[in-house]
């Protein structure tokens, strides 16, 4: 029988690793989340990793495939054209037992932008706020997001620099500036403006390239530098 050969990282409660190889069989639209359900199902129950929705919504199944980060229900095996698959832990976070890794740091950064939309008059408006489809269209690429956390594990300076707010968080940062409704840009800017902003971006760009949802970080970082730059010469010849 055609067989695939799976080495999965195996991290134990006390932090100990170690590969483990898996064979199963080869067909043409088995996904790597599939294919751990399968080794879970008969070969080892013990196998632990995370997922929910298997159709690239909820975010929670992202791992590195070969080296790069994935989501594993929608990456299909065959797609690979190779026998052997490397399954590990996503980059840069703390992993907690075998393919599940800690995502509450990751979750404190996107908070810390304020990922919501701020008003001054507190919600208390009296009417429906109205967009044009030009107005959506300034941030609706952003708000695909689905917080997968790969392009924080794809980032270069995630891994030298864990406070680095990273590119999801960045984004969203973006993405509510980018709304009309909202009017927290002022306060949204100074947070990202920090020294472990949008100013510690060295646009490699491979942000952009793993994301599975088509959002550009990296882009989404550009606006925000250009912004910062807006709200300096603003202070300097004396807006507020
Ligand atoms: S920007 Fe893309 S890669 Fe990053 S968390 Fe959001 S969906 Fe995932
Ligand atoms: S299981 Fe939800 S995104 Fe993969």
């Amino acid at each position: 029988m055609d067989e695939y050969t799976v080495e999965i990282k195996r991290t134990d409660a006390d932090g100990k690793s170690s590969m483990q190889t898996f064979k199963v069989p080869k067909d043409k639209v088995s996904t790597v989340l599939e294919t751990l359900l399968y080794i879970k199902g008969y070969l080892d129950q013990t196998l632990t990793f995370r997922y929910s929705c298997g159709m690239e919504i909820c975010g929670s199944c992202g791992m590195e495939i070969n080296g790069k980060p994935h989501m594993a229900c929608s990456f299909v095996l065959d797609n690979f054209k190779e026998d052997k698959i490397v399954i590990e832990p996503l980059k840069h976070f703390k992993i907690l037992r075998d393919l599940a890794v800690d995502i509450d740091p990751f979750f404190d950064k996107y908070k810390a932008v304020k990922p919501y939309i701020i008003r001054n008059d507190d919600g208390n408006y009296q009417k429906e706020l109205l967009q044009t489809p030009k107005q959506f269209d300034e941030y609706m690429d952003y708000s695909m997001c689905i917080k997968c956390g790969l392009c924080m594990a794809a980032c270069p300076i995630e891994g030298s620099d864990e406070d680095y707010l990273g590119p999801a968080p960045l984004t969203a940062a973006w993405r509510f500036i980018a709304d009309n409704r909202d009017q927290g840009k002022k306060m949204r800017l100074e947070i990202v403006s920090g020294t472990e902003g949008a100013s510690r971006c060295h646009f490699a760009g491979e942000c952009t390239e793993v994301c599975p949802k088509g959002v550009n970080p990296s882009f989404a970082i550009q606006k925000l530098r250009s912004s910062m730059l807006g709200l300096e010469f603003q202070k300097l010849f004396g807006g507020k």
